[in-house]
């Protein structure tokens, strides 16, 4: 999943001599398939843990060693500043506790090193080591300053380390290393400092311990959303009910399984979110007692006694503050505007986002989705047009026609 405006980015990939070098063919593979084009630069160390043909095979580019340093081949006059002049951004993965040092002081007697000294495009430090170096003050303090100077420095992931060691200092997945990538790079900032709210995915009632009701919905929707607001800048918290799909990096996920618990979760991130998305699909019944026990198969028929759920729009939207925006999904099968148009106003809701499911490429377990946005009244604004594309394209859709409520409305 990456956005389309991805697509022709210029990545300056620095790779430093960090065991999780070995990773980088995948990171370089996974740029270029969403449509960058790379250039790599190796340091010395890191020359010596990946293979620099690898890489060039795959960036269908040379790559740039320190031996490079003073090269004028093919026009790259100045390496240095030739390569930071191409870039859209400069991505330092791994990135050692030395080159992390060498950014923070400005070092500049690799090519890495000079080449980081003249990027003033966006810059996404991955620092991945042994859990001590991490943690060391030293390190920490060059992580810190380099983050006050307007770089980003992601923290490492926490598991297994080469060295043997547990904790954290992992390289992050090479689907969080393009995740942040994307954020450093989005040309839309509309939600930055903002704290979005998204609900995603399907609920799960429980009947016994091993069955329950539920729906065929997958998250995507809602997790891409999630994604697109967390490129926008927001500050994101996605409630999901049990999903396969990867929560992006940098969003704080809060799992949960039945719609109480995702009543209860929304409740408690209502009164920071400036945006509330309620894009699951929540169960409205469940059964009314749980047996403890698996229910065992008998001679006859079984009938289930249900009771409502809470119907969690309409609970947050009691609970909203002035100035907070409640956004709804609308999954209809027939007269999509008019039902839509109906929940805005019997739920309170600023907006609903309304798929029609029984049309081909929306709603439930596809990839792709068709929607419109209908507004609540008092805001005058009239329904937007179709959106579709991927799920990320409509999430990207969706956010554009939130932004007309503060320059329209
Ligand atoms: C096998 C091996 C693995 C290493 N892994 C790491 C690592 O994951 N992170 C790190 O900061 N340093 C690691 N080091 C130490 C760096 O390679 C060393 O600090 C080196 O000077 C870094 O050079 P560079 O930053 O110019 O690439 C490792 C060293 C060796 C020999």
């Amino acid at each position: 999943m990456h956005p389309k405006w991805a697509c022709n980015k210029k990545i300056l990939l620095g790779i430093s001599g960090g065991i999780a070098a070995y990773k980088t063919p995948e990171l370089v593979r996974a740029f270029v398939k969403s449509g960058c084009e790379v250039e790599v630069i190796l340091t010395e160390t890191a020359s010596r843990l990946v293979s620099p043909l690898v890489l060039s095979t795959l960036s269908k580019r040379r790559v740039w060693l320190d031996a490079d340093f003073t090269s004028d081949e093919n026009g790259w006059r100045i390496p240095h500043i030739s390569l930071s002049d191409w870039a859209d951004a400069l991505v330092v993965a791994p990135c050692t506790a030395n080159v992390l040092r060498m950014a923070a002081c400005g070092a500049s007697d690799t090519l890495l090193g000079t080449a980081m000294l003249a990027c003033a495009k966006p810059t996404v430090f991955f620092p991945a080591m042994n859990d001590r170096m991490w943690a060391n003050p030293a390190t920490r303090e060059n992580a810190r300053v380099l983050a006050l100077r307007g770089a980003i420095v992601v923290d490492p992931d926490s598991g297994d380390l080469a060295c043997g060691y547990e904790g954290k200092g992992r390289l992050p997945s090479t689907e969080a290393i393009l995740d942040e990538t994307w954020a450093a790079l989005c040309p839309l900032r509309d939600m930055a400092g903002k704290k979005v709210l998204i609900t995603a995915g399907p609920t799960h009632e429980y009947i016994d311990p091993v069955r329950f009701i539920s729906n065929p919905s997958t998250g995507k929707m809602g997790y891409a959303l999630a994604a697109e607001a967390r490129y926008r800048g927001a500050s994101v918290t996605l409630v999901s009910g049990p999903s396969a799909e990867r929560a992006p990096s940098g969003v704080k996920l809060v799992r949960t399984v039945t719609a109480l618990e995702m009543l209860d979760a929304c409740l408690s991130g209502l009164p920071e979110a400036a945006i509330v998305i309620k894009a699951a699909a929540v169960g409205d019944y469940r059964p009314a007692a749980y047996s403890p026990q698996k229910i065992k198969r008998g001679s006859g028929g079984l009938a289930l006694d249900l009771v409502q759920n809470p119907d969690i729009a309409l609970e947050l939207s009691r609970k909203k503050m002035p100035g907070q925006i409640l956004a709804g999904f609308a999954a209809e099968t027939e007269n999509v505007g008019e039902n839509a148009v109906e929940k805005i106003s019997d739920k309170n809701l600023d907006l609903i986002v309304a798929n029609d499911i029984s049309e081909d490429g929306a709603g439930f377990m596809s990839d792709t989705n068709r929607v419109r946005v209908y507004f609540a009244e008092k805001y005058g604004l009239a329904p937007s047009p179709l959106i579709s594309g991927t799920k990320l394209e409509t999430a990207a859709g969706i956010f554009d026609q939130i932004g007309r409520l503060r320059t329209e409305a």
